[in-house]
């Protein structure tokens, strides 16, 4: 069922309440892949009904960022997921999320805000204000939806880290459910910027998961250095590669690890032919 207001879904929700139904919430922007397909699938096997958002968040955009030209494809979103076993898409305007005239301003909207110290290193330090539109969106679906519990990719792991953070402090009564980065067989992590790339770019973005599984393979030789670990890394670089970052954070609090253990987890941002790409790997295991 296709439903684009906030009353229509609450009014569902209601129903489903009284009945004492299980209700699954899968936060997305669109532009629905395996990867979304994986959290979709993991929902509908775990909870009596499964609700998707489909809502490219403006607030969550930098200026200058893609807004205007990220791909929105409602239809083929609505099929995967009817296909899948999906009892609501909730697809709202921004009007009907923000208002009419929307006006995004902290001037004129509450805002979540997560903790600066998880919020100004990795995308965070360039994308200012990325994360205070993610956790203000997110908060929202779970008042709307109530879900029991939500779905969220391990790929975009920084958001993950605050998104669970923000529920721990909130007191929100909402289980996250961490799911596995989904990978083309050639270790390509899926993503929908990724519909950017040329073909060609798609083999210079193997870059990421080269270099992550490179120190992984490292590690658990027993490298723990991290200066030693990253200098690895630089042999896989070429002109075609624009690194943002390399780091190694703590899985739960983003400090920065000097010695690399298992509550370690690597993050790499890079760009590829102008496109920003982002992946991570968990060392343990
Ligand atoms: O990960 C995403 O697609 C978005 O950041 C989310 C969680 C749907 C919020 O807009």
């Amino acid at each position: 069922m296709l439903l684009h207001t906030i009353a229509e879904v609450r009014e569902q929700i209601k129903e489903w309440k009284k009945e004492g139904l299980t209700i699954g919430l899968v936060p997305t922007m669109g532009a629905l892949h395996n990867g979304h397909k994986s959290l979709i699938d993991k929902s509908v096997a775990k909870c009596d009904r499964t609700v998707v958002s489909v809502f490219v968040n403006p607030i969550q955009f930098c200026p200058g960022e893609d807004l205007d030209k990220y791909p929105r494809t409602l239809d083929t979103d609505e099929k995967l997921c009817s296909d899948a076993g999906v009892d609501i898409v909730f697809a709202p305007s921004p009007n009907e999320m923000y208002g009419e005239g929307h006006i995004l301003s902290n001037d004129f909207l509450t805002y979540v805000i997560p903790p600066f110290f998880y919020t100004d290193k990795l995308c965070g330090k360039s994308r200012v204000g990325h994360f205070d539109g993610v956790c203000t969106v997110v908060n929202k679906l779970f008042n709307i939806v109530q879900p029991d519990f939500a779905f969220f990719g391990k790929k975009d792991m920084q958001q993950l880290i605050i998104l669970k953070k923000m529920v721990k402090d909130l007191n929100i009564p909402v289980e996250i459910i961490p799911c596995p980065i989904v990978r083309e067989d050639s270790g390509l992590a899926l993503s929908s910027r990724n519909k950017y790339l040329s073909e060609n770019g798609k083999k210079e973005a193997l870059v990421l998961s080269r270099i992550l599984l490179n120190i992984k393979s490292c590690y658990n030789k027993g490298i723990t250095d991290v200066k030693a670990l990253s200098e690895t890394s630089y042999s896989f670089l070429n002109e075609n590669h624009s690194l943002e970052y390399l780091e190694f954070r703590d899985k739960d609090t983003l400090e920065e690890k000097s010695i690399a253990d298992d509550d370690t987890i690597v993050f790499i941002a890079l760009r590829v032919e102008n496109v920003r790409l982002i992946d991570n790997i968990e060392l343990k295991g």
